[in-house]
């Protein structure tokens, strides 16, 4: 409660609002830190009791160290209403907003245990989809999108180097103009498959180089990268899932050294130093790996070589 505070009962104990020292101040808001995290006292699940008390302690700390008034709480309601009313089953506006904060990568990191030489997770995004089609060993993921033909291949092994034969590779990237199928409204399905690799772990496709593109920034989120100057660019990358019994579910992806993105920042976090790969470009003149004819276009090639943790690491 703000405004003043009558010094007419308890006069000795109690000081006016305009006389509270700073020391009693604190102890007010101490006091009502400490009934909030007491509440979940009784809380029968001690997993839930410890996030909420730990959430209680660290939001009231926010509150305490920015001293938000009134009407910046009202403003950050308004922010995350705004965000509901955006949010349906195409649109996630709370996931972007972590992401863009940087809880969604730092979530993976914590979950995601570093383990011996085993590749780097990040961000997932929300541009997956459930229905990719299956695409054998060689084959092109993106028939018609448009971009640079790039060459893909590489191995999956754990963490001592031994083949990973028959794991689920699951690919997606967006086109040359910075979008995925599902952002198109004429139901194309493209830049996305699933693989698998082969009896010694090896695994191959075609595509097209990816391009930086920007998160969906025409809701809230998007005003509050552009209240903060920031810009909702992504750098260019390639996504990868990669599934295999007895493993830890891999949810990546790779960059393109020298993308000029990768200096400007990636709006969520999600670059890691291990994972930007060398994309070599070749002249039309260069034959293609598996023979493949591109019609007199340039190409580029690059090479991930993935390893998996076990599922317990
Ligand atoms: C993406 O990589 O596609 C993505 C990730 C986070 C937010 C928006 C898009
Ligand atoms: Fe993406």
């Amino acid at each position: 409660m703000t405004g003043t505070m009558s010094s007419t009962s308890s006069a000795a104990t109690v000081p006016t609002f305009a006389g509270t020292s700073a020391f009693e101040q604190a102890a007010r808001e101490q006091e009502l830190v400490d009934r909030v995290v007491a509440s979940f006292d009784a809380c029968e699940n001690p997993r839930l009791r410890q996030v909420m008390q730990s959430l209680s302690r660290h939001l009231h700390a926010f509150v305490r160290d920015v001293r938000l008034s009134e009407p910046e709480w009202d403003a950050a309601i308004r922010f995350l209403t705004d965000c509901g009313n955006i949010t349906d089953e195409h649109r996630q506006e709370f996931i972007l907003l972590s992401d863009v904060l940087g809880a969604s990568m730092q979530t993976i990191t914590v979950d995601n245990q570093a383990y011996k030489n085993a590749t780097e997770s990040t961000v997932f995004g929300p541009f997956h989809t459930e229905d990719a089609p299956h695409v054998p060993l060689g084959g092109n993921i993106a028939p018609n999108a448009p971009g640079m033909p790039c060459w893909v291949e590489g191995t999956i092994t754990d963490t001592d180097g031994d083949p990973i034969p028959g794991a689920r590779i699951e690919v997606w990237q967006a086109d040359d103009n910075g979008l995925y199928d599902v952002q198109y409204d004429d139901g194309r399905v493209t830049g996305r498959a699933w693989l698998q690799s082969d009896g010694v772990g090896e695994y191959r496709f075609w595509s097209v180089k990816p391009t930086p593109y920007p998160i969906p920034h025409d809701g809230p989120v998007g005003r509050l990268l552009r209240s903060v100057g920031r810009s909702p660019y992504r750098a260019s990358h390639l996504h990868f899932m990669v599934t295999a019994p007895g493993y830890r579910r891999l949810v990546t992806h790779i960059f393109i050294a020298g993308d000029r993105q990768l200096d400007a920042g990636d709006s969520v976090f999600g670059v890691k130093d291990s994972l930007i790969k060398v994309f070599a470009d070749q002249d039309s003149a260069t034959p293609t790996p598996d023979g493949t004819d591109l019609g007199g276009h340039a190409w580029t090639r690059t090479r991930f070589d993935i390893v998996l943790a076990p599922e317990e690491a």
